[in-house]
């Protein structure tokens, strides 16, 4: 598994997760911004960026094994988890097996409700174009839901930053995380249980998990903090990464000391 490991070992840990299907590069404006104060751990998971691609399906459940393992490897105790959209996934599974390990949680553009039928349909077109024309015609088909108009008309950075990280997900990363995307469990009966300082972020423009979704989970997990980022659809932390920063920072800097 490749992960970066920034900021001082003495910090805070911070373990990021990314989304589907993107690596750990996502999450470079908030490595830049924490790592003067936080270490920030960001694993590629299998199957995306640098990290090994094994056959088979990716549940969230193998998908946050991964990450226990690469915190013993770390031999890093309790750590802050966030995570983007799938990301968020599999930090849902974690808690629900770790959450001694879990001192606070970060949420963003995500959904606690497993995926409907016409989802998994969705899922499974989706792994047959990655299989039959390659990552180039899943990049093509995801970009437009993924950022908002005006980021795709004048970002040119984060388009082509995305599309990169994209068509770099081998096909067996692909499809192995949609399967497991598509089996995941409903994480909505977790949410009450969640008893650690929470952040749910999301990006106002956000067509994929929609405001909408992070406002029930705030209404569900006991004392969450809600925070909307303006001029962002599904990529918040990357259209918006000032705002997205500002709002991490500060709930970051308002946590008890470990
Ligand atoms: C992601 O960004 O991780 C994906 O949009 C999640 C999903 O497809 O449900």
């Amino acid at each position: 598994m490749h992960y970066l490991d920034q900021g001082g070992p003495e910090g805070p840990a911070l373990l990021l997760i990314h989304g589907f299907p993107f690596d750990s590069s996502m999450w470079e404006p908030q490595i830049s911004a924490l790592r003067d104060k936080y270490r920030v751990i960001a694993p590629d998971l299998r199957g995306h960026g640098a990290s090994s691609a094994p056959e088979g399906v990716y549940s969230m459940e193998l998908l946050a094994e991964d990450l226990r393992r690469l915190l013993d490897h770390l031999k890093t105790k309790r750590v802050i988890l966030g995570g983007l959209s799938m990301g968020s996934y599999i930090a849902f599974a974690f808690y629900r097996k770790y959450a001694e390990l879990v001192r606070a949680l970060i949420l963003a553009d995500t959904r606690p409700q497993a995926d409907t039928p016409e989802g998994q349909k969705a899922r499974e077109d989706l792994a047959q174009l990655a299989t039959n024309e390659g990552s180039r015609a899943v990049a093509e088909r995801l970009l437009p839901r993924l950022l908002t108009e005006p980021t795709r008309e004048h970002n040119n950075l984060v388009v082509r930053w995305v599309n990169y990280m994209i068509q770099n997900t081998s096909i067996q990363g692909l499809v192995g995380a949609l399967r497991g995307m598509a089996q995941r469990a409903d994480s909505t009966d977790l949410l009450p249980q969640i008893s650690v300082p929470t952040l749910i972020l999301v990006g106002e423009r956000d067509i994929l998990t929609p405001p909408a979704d992070a406002q029930r989970m705030a209404e569900l997990i006991p004392g969450a903090r809600l925070e909307i980022i303006p001029e962002a659809g599904h990529l918040s932390n990357l259209e918006n990464p000032q705002e997205f920063n500002r709002i991490l920072r500060e709930f970051l800097d308002s946590l008890p000391k470990p």
